[in-house]
C-alpha cells in the first residue's frame, strides 16, 4: 500500500557513513586443518560456472539415482534441482555413516538437570530408534509418502528421531517451535492438513518440569476451531512410563509412543527413495500478513546445501564434536543440528534446556566436559552470557576452533567478547546472515580464506551472487555507503519450493517486486528478495540492517506485527492495536504494544494484563511484550494507516521526522509525552541508537 512516506526522499538514497571495523585473521592452525583452505574453491564457484558449480554438494550425498538436470528453470521462480536423482535423507545422515561409523555418537543429549546423565545416541542405536519410530508411524499412524505430520517438541532426542523417521518414509514433518503456544501450533497443523500430531508430556526448563501435553489439547481445539481433525495425537514421555502432565490422555486420541512402541521393537524399513525435488518438511515463519507461511523445504536441493556449507562454512570433520545451541523448532536446528552435522557424520550435541540454568558456566562445563570443538549459537544468547558471566568461560579448560553467530546483526562489541571470552582468541567466527526461506547460509566468510569483520556477516557465501537495489530498482553500487534492498540475484539448492498452499503469496512476497520479465524462463531475470535492509561495503562484505516488512526481530526469532496484533484484538475492550521494536540490550529488539480502546473505556493494569495474556495464549512466552501502552488515539495517515514508524521512533527515543502529512499530528506529542514520561519514570532510556539502529525504524512499517 502506498504510503504519504513514499513521497519522500527514498531511505536508499541518504548516504550513512558507518565506522568501518578492522579484520581480524584466522589463526595458522585453524587454516592448516580446515575442509576448504585453498583459494580454488573460488574458481569452482566462480558465476560461469553456475548453476553446475553445485554439483560438487550434490555429490557429498549418496543417491539412488543420480540425477539428470542441475537446475530446471522451466517454471519460474520454482526451481527444481538435481531432477531426476532419488535418495533418501535418512539414509544420507544415518544408514551411510554405519559401515564405517555405527560406534560413534551421533547426537550427544544433555539434559537440563545436571543430576540427569548425558545420553550419547550412536548411529547404530539412532538407526534403530528411527526404524522401530517410522514402522510405529506407518503401521500406527498410517502415514505414508507426501503426508503432513506436525510435531510439538522440545529439545530431546525424540525430535530428530521423530524427523528422521518421516524422512524415511517420505513424509513431510512439520516442527512447531516448543515454545509457541498450543493456538499457534493449532493454526499451523490445521494450515498443514496433519491428522497426527507428535508431542511430549513435559521437559525442562529453567529447573522446571513445564507440561507440554496440555498445549497439545488446544492445539487440537484450535485447529478444530478452523475446521481440521486430528485423529491421533502420539505422546513420548520424557520419563518413558510416567506420565508427567496433568492433562488427561483423550481415549482413541492420545496414545503414548513409549507403550506403542513394544509392538514396533525391532523393526526395520525400508527408506523410501525419494524425488529429489520432492517435500523434506516444512517450517512456519512469519510475514506481513496474519496466515504464517508453511516453507516447503526439498530434499535432494536442501540436503546437499546444508551439507555443502555445513563442511565449507562451519568446517565440520566427522572428529568434531560439534555443538549448535539453537533449538530444532527453528531452521538453524533443522539445518545445522541435524541434517547438515548428520549428513557429514559428525556428532552433533543437543542440549535441553536454557544457558544460565543452573548457573552462568553452565555453557562451559558442557563444552569442557564433551570437548566441544565447534561451538555455534545466536548474539541473543551471546549477550546474556556476557551479562550474567562475562569471566566464567575462562574458568573451563575447552578449546574452540570455531563458532557461528546466526539470527540477528551482532554488535561489534558483542562480537569482540565472543571472540576474546569465549572463544579465548583461538577460534574463527562465521557471521551467518540466512532465513528460514533460505536453507542454509547466504552471507558469511569461508573461515580459512576470508577474514571475519566484526557486525558485517561477509560476502555472499560459495555460489551466491547477492545484490542491493533500491526502492526504483536500481542498483546501489558496491561500496557507496547506501542502503537498500538486498537480493540474491540467483536461485540456490536450499532455497525453498513455494509456501504450502500459497504459491501466489510466494511469487509475490519474494520475486514480483525486482522481477524483470514476468514471462522469462532466465533465472537472472527473478532475483529474490530477501525481505533486509543491508549495506555492501567496497569489500563486498554485508552489512545487514534487520527487515523491510513488518517483522520484529525478538532473539532471532521472527513475530509479524500482524500476527501480534490480531492476538491483541482478541481483547473484547480493545478497537486498535499496533506493534513496534524497540532496542533491549539482551533480546536483541523486543515487542511494544499501542493499544487503543473502544469508546467509553478507561485504562487500567487488568487491560495492560489481559492483552499481554493474550498475545502469550495466540503465539507463545517469547512473544511477550516488553510494554503495553493504552493511548488515546494512533497516529495516522489520511488514507487510515497507522504510522508505526513514528510510534517506533517514540518507543525508541529517535527522531520522529515529519509528521505533518498526518491526519492527527496533534497525537504524536501527546503519545510521546505519555511513553517517554512512564519509560523515564521506569529506568527505560535506551542507550543511543546505532546508525544502523536509527535506519531500521525509519525504515519499520514501511514495506506494507
Ligand atoms: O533479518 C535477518 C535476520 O533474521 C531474519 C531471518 O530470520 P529467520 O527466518 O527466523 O532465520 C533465522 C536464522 C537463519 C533475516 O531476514 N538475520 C538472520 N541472520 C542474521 C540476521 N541479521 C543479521 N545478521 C545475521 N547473521
Amino acid at each position: 500500500m502506498a504510503t504519504d512516506q513514499d513521497q519522500e526522499v527514498s531511505e536508499a538514497q541518504i548516504a550513512v557513513h558507518w565506522r568501518e571495523e578492522e579484520y581480524y585473521y584466522p589463526p595458522a592452525k585453524f587454516i592448516g586443518q580446515a575442509n576448504a583452505n585453498d583459494p580454488a574453491i573460488f574458481e569452482r564457484f566462480r558465476e560461469e560456472d553456475f548453476p553446475e558449480c553445485f554439483k560438487e554438494y550434490a555429490d557429498l550425498l549418496t543417491w539412488d539415482q543420480y540425477w539428470k538436470t542441475t537446475l530446471d528453470t522451466s517454471n519460474p521462480p520454482f526451481w527444481k534441482w538435481f531432477v531426476g536423482g532419488r535418495l533418501n535423507a535418512s539414509v544420507n545422515c544415518v544408514d551411510r555413516h554405519l559401515a564405517t561409523s555405527r560406534n560413534k555418537a551421533a547426537l550427544i543429549w544433555v539434559p537440563e538437570p545436571e543430576s540427569e546423565e548425558t545420553q550419547a545416541i550412536t548411529y547404530q542405536e539412532l538407526y534403530k530408534r528411527i526404524n522401530e519410530f517410522a514402522a510405529l508411524l506407518r503401521g500406527f499412524g498410517d502415514v505414508g509418502i507426501g503426508d503432513r505430520v506436525t510435531f510439538h517438541l522440545p529439545m530431546v532426542p525424540e525430535l530428530p528421531v521423530s524427523m528422521l523417521a518421516c524422512a524415511r518414509l517420505g513424509v513431510i514433518h512439520n516442527e512447531v517451535f516448543g515454545g509457541f503456544s498450543g493456538a499457534a501450533c493449532g493454526g499451523r497443523i490445521a494450515d498443514s492438513g496433519s491428522r497426527i500430531l507428535i508431542t511430549m508430556d513435559g521437559y525442562y526448563r529453567n529447573g522446571e518440569l513445564i507440561d507440554h501435553k496440555a498445549k497439545a489439547d488446544e492445539a487440537v481445539a484450535a485447529a478444530k476451531e478452523q475446521g481440521f481433525e486430528v485423529d491421533k495425537v502420539l505422546v513420548w514421555r520424557r520419563h518413558p512410563g510416567q506420565y508427567s502432565s496433568k492433562t488427561p490422555m483423550v481415549a482413541g486420541r492420545d496414545f503414548f509412543v513409549d507403550e506403542l512402541m513394544h509392538e514396533y521393537a525391532g523393526r526395520l524399513v525400508d527408506p523410501v527413495s525419494m524425488p529429489a525435488e520432492a517435500p523434506l518438511f516444512l517450517m512456519y515463519t512469519s510475514g506481513t500478513t496474519g496466515r504464517p507461511k508453511g516453507c516447503v523445504h526439498s530434499t535432494g536441493g536442501y540436503l546437499a546445501y546444508v551439507t555443502g556449507t555445513a563442511k565449507y562454512y562451519q568446517d565440520i570433520h566427522p572428529e568434531d564434536t560439534y555443538w549448535c545451541a539453537a533449538d530444532i523448532g527453528w531452521i538453524t536446528g533443522h539445518s545445522y543440528i541435524v541434517y547438515g552435522p548428520l549428513s557429514l557424520g559428525t556428532s552433533s550435541v543437543m542440549y535441553e534446556g536454557v544457558p544460565l540454568y543452573p548457573d552462568a558456566g553452565r555453557m562451559w562445563r558442557i563444552a569442557e566436559r564433551l570437548g566441544v570443538s565447534i561451538f555455534h549459537t545466536a548474539p541473543t544468547t551471546i549477550r546474556l552470557l556476557r551479562k550474567f558471566g562475562p569471566d566464567e568461560p575462562k574458568k573451563y579448560d575447552y578449546h574452540f576452533k570455531h563458532m557461528t553467530t546466526v539470527g540477528e546483526p551482532i554488535e561489534p562489541e558483542v562480537w569482540r567478547w565472543y571472540h576474546e571470552v569465549v572463544g579465548k582468541r583461538e577460534a574463527v567466527i562465521v557471521d551467518t546472515w540466512w532465513q528460514t526461506e533460505n536453507g542454509g547460509f547466504l552471507g558469511s566468510t569461508l573461515p580459512a580464506l576470508q577474514p571475519m569483520k566484526p557486525g558485517s556477516c561477509g560476502p555472499g557465501v560459495l555460489g551466491i551472487y547477492p545484490v542491493i537495489y533500491d526502492e526504483e530498482r536500481k542498483l546501489v553500487e558496491v561500496g557507496s555507503g547506501r542502503a537498500g534492498n538486498i537480493c540474491i540475484r540467483n536461485p540456490w539448492p536450499g532455497i525453498f519450493q513455494t509456501i504450502w498452499g500459497q504459491d501466489e503469496r510466494f511469487v509475490e512476497t519474494y520475486y514480483a517486486k525486482y522481477c524483470r520479465d514476468k514471462e522469462s524462463k532466465d533465472w537472472r531475470d527473478w532475483p529474490y528478495l530477501a525481505g533486509d535492509g543491508a549495506v555492501q561495503a567496497a569489500d563486498g562484505y554485508i552489512r545487514i540492517l534487520g527487515r523491510i516488512d513488518d517483522v520484529i526481530n525478538v532473539a532471532g526469532h521472527r513475530l509479524g506485527t500482524k500476527e501480534l496484533e490480531s492476538a491483541a484484538l482478541t481483547v473484547d475492550e480493545i478497537a486498535e492495536a499496533a506493534a513496534v521494536p524497540v532496542v533491549d540490550e539482551l533480546r536483541g529488539r523486543a515487542v511494544e504494544m499501542y493499544i487503543a480502546l473502544k469508546p467509553g473505556l478507561k485504562p487500567s493494569k487488568e487491560l495492560e494484563e489481559k492483552v499481554i495474556k493474550a498475545i502469550e495464549k495466540e503465539i507463545g512466552k517469547i512473544a511477550r511484550p516488553k510494554n503495553v501502552w493504552i493511548v488515546t488515539d494512533m497516529p495516522k495517515t489520511r488514507s487510515g494507516k497507522i504510522m508505526r514508524r513514528v510510534i517506533a521512533a517514540i518507543s525508541n527515543f529517535t527522531d520522529i521526522g515529519d509528521v505533518t502529512t498526518l491526519a492527527n499530528p496533534e497525537i504524536v506529542d501527546s503519545i510521546r509525552h505519555q511513553v517517554q514520561t512512564e519509560k523515564a519514570a521506569r529506568g527505560e532510556v535506551p542507550r543511543e541508537l546505532t546508525p544502523q539502529e536509527v535506519e531500521e525504524m525509519k525504515r519499520f512499517g514501511q514495506a506494507e
